[in-house]
């Protein structure tokens, strides 16, 4: 399939995909390879909501991800793996090899019970098995649930009961910079709460010194050996559930966004060939985590559907020291490079010599995601990595859009610093107001909205659809509410400001408030705690939190343990970066936090908190004030 190759070529594609989404996408869904073309391209409802693409269409990924390759990629790359460790040896991994693990590993997971529909949970450090699981199981028609392995072991439990999963997949240890992650003591943990799970089947990345109870855990080595034949591909349908993806909205408890497999697969390809402008001999790396949506769709899925050769890095971007990307990037001759504004305000911290060691020439396209670039962050990136040769894709999208959807063409797009620019062909964004108005015409700025289904949308949230009609249907009728706001300039093209609900992004991370909060409260002195988002020069923004305790004696000690308790609760990534002990929270009369204030504080502006005269007592915010913490 031709990628678009010029601004007219785009302009037009992205007319007929208006015009015409059905020929549009059935066009490029036929590049693919199917075992039966489907009945019906497009059915929707955004009321219900229902959305289904290329319907009784039968196929498996993973024979588009490989099988497909065998022909003429047999020996070529697919996955380099570099380790956490840089004297350690990296792992190339050609078309060939993978398509022989994963039917392999795909036949494990058959011998250890699993089978189509069946729910498998993945807690697994940055290694290629990782990715064969993930493959596996989109093998057997399993449903794959990756839980980043930075999440604590409650995270999981809950992850692994809502899903009803059978089988957990983990290691023994993780390992980061010079830190050992205890993954499989974790599991433990969170198994004891999970009467699902039948088998516990675990990886060995270091010495294998771990507990295993006889009766639900297996050695991966071991089963991989038992095998005796690879499994072939089970059918499924185009609608068939591909994933579940955990990831935090306004409430308490994170929800599992569904992918089906049809939709999924021709959009992250599609999305992935044409943002990047990948072609044949490119080596690709995106730094993301396997545990995100990133690393889903642009580690996994979008290049290996392309027949691209995709790095898999287990490390961090500074040790052992800061020049650790490029030194990636010099070694392999990474021609497009993938990653996140938090790394890049990271390691611009640093000095240049860092990068200056190595030689960047390779490199033709940078991409970034996650959470808006700042314009200094841009620039940095153009000047020291891009030489001021390679276009920087700033790449809008979320977990449940499953793939890119407002982003330059490399190359072709015109860029503007900040600017995710323009619609990808068949995505149709809009602005609407307060009431859900469309606000159209140039120049505007409004709550950023979807009004026409694309391929790889998510159909639903883990057993509960009123939860996915509620929070991205209700909002606005008829249309898919993103969270996000967002300005149009004159030009059309479109520059994301931030969630308008209740998530934060820390460091690229989606972190819902009411999360953080929940995991405070469960601390026995707390009474009431709220938390808000504040910018924060590295990781876009810091955490927040006013909290109001009893019976404790020493600050430092309760704010110690407050921290413990979310890391127990979510995960290290959770953490705040402030807490401010207080005795009351801004309150309007019917009882409703107000957070506009707070946020206020926190960003240590308080010259004009607004209005303040519905506030229950206003004395606490003079308190607030003078205890904030700067
Ligand atoms: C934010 C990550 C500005 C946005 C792929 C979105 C961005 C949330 C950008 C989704 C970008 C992502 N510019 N903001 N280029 N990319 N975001 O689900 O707020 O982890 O709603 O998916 O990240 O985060 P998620």
């Amino acid at each position: 399939m031709k990628k678009i190759n010029s601004l007219e070529d785009y302009k037009e594609k992205y007319l007929e995909s208006v015009q015409d989404p059905e020929t549009f996408w059935s066009n490029i869904a036929s590049t693919f390879s199917w075992q039966k073309k489907w009945n019906q391209i497009l059915d929707w409802n955004f009321e219900t909501p229902l959305v289904s693409w290329f319907k009784g269409g039968k196929l498996n990924i993973t024979e588009n991800c490989l099988d497909r390759h065998l022909k003429d990629k047999s020996d070529k790359t697919a996955i380099i793996w570099e380790p956490n460790d840089p004297s350690d040896s990296p792992q190339f991994i050609s078309y060939k090899e993978l398509h022989y693990r994963v039917g392999v590993a795909a036949q494990m997971l058959k011998n250890n019970g699993v089978s189509k529909g069946d729910r498998v949970c993945l807690y697994m450090p940055m290694v290629p098995e990782l990715a064969i699981a993930v493959l596996a199981c989109a093998r057997v028609g399993a449903i794959h649930s990756v839980i980043f392995a930075g999440f604590s072991a409650k995270a999981l439990s809950d992850r692994i009961i809502d899903a009803s999963a059978k089988v957990l997949l983990t290691a023994d240890y993780g390992v980061r910079a010079t830190k050992k992650i205890p993954l499989k003591e974790i599991a433990d943990q969170a198994l004891e709460k999970c009467s699902t799970i039948e088998k516990c089947i675990v990886y060995k990345r270091l010495d294998g010194n771990v507990n295993m109870d006889a009766e639900r855990d297996v050695w991966w080595d071991d089963e991989i050996s038992k095998v005796d034949h690879p499994s072939s591909a089970q059918q499924m349908d185009a609608e068939d559930e591909l994933f579940i993806l955990y990831t935090s909205g306004s409430t308490g408890t994170p929800k599992g966004v569904v992918h089906t497999t049809g939709g999924y697969m021709v959009y992250a390809e599609y999305s992935f060939r044409n943002v990047f402008q990948y072609s044949d001999n490119d080596v690709y790396w995106c730094t993301a985590d396997i545990g995100w949506i990133t690393g889903h769709s642009y580690i996994i899925y979008g290049p290996l559907l392309a027949g691209a050769t995709t790095i898999m890095f287990e490390g961090v971007p500074t040790w052992p020291d800061a020049g650790r990307f490029w030194e990636v990037v010099d070694k392999y001759q990474v021609s497009l490079f993938y990653t996140a504004p938090t790394a890049i305000r990271a390691l611009q911290a640093y000095d240049l010599e860092f990068v200056n060691k190595y030689n960047l020439s390779s490199l033709k396209v940078l991409g970034s995601v996650g959470e808006p670039i700042n314009e200094e962050a841009w620039n940095w990136y153009n000047e020291n990595i891009g030489k001021g040769n390679c276009p920087i894709v700033d790449t809008w999208w979320q977990t449940e859009t499953g793939g890119i959807m407002i982003s330059p063409l490399a190359g072709i797009t015109p860029l503007k610093p900040t600017y995710a620019t323009l619609p990808l062909p068949g995505i149709q964004p809009c602005l609407v107001d307060t009431q859900g108005n469309e606000i159209v015409g140039n120049d505007v700025e409004g709550n950023l909205c979807v009004k026409f289904p694309w391929p790889s949308m998510l159909r639903t949230t883990w057993g509960d659809h009123e939860r996915c009609k509620q929070t991205y249907f209700s909002t606005y009728k008829g249309m898919y509410f993103t969270g996000d706001g967002c300005k149009r300039d004159k030009d059309g093209f479109y520059r994301i400001t931030g969630r308008v609900d209740d998530v934060m992004n820390i460091s690229g991370h989606r972190i819902g408030t009411a999360e953080v909060e929940c995991a405070i409260n469960t601390h026995e002195s707390v009474v009431e705690s709220a938390v808000v988002g504040y910018p924060h020069d590295i990781k876009g923004q810091g955490i927040y939190a006013y909290v109001i305790c009893t019976g404790f004696n020493d600050d430092q000690q309760m704010k110690k343990e407050i921290i413990q308790q979310i890391v127990a609760e979510i995960g290290p990534i959770a953490k705040p970066d402030k807490i401010q002990i207080v005795s009351g929270l801004p309150k309007t009369r019917s009882g409703k936090i107000m957070r506009r204030i707070l946020r206020k504080v926190a960003e240590g502006d308080t010259s004009n908190l607004g209005d303040t005269s519905t506030l229950l007592d206003p004395s606490v915010v003079d308190e607030i004030k003078a205890g904030a913490i700067h």
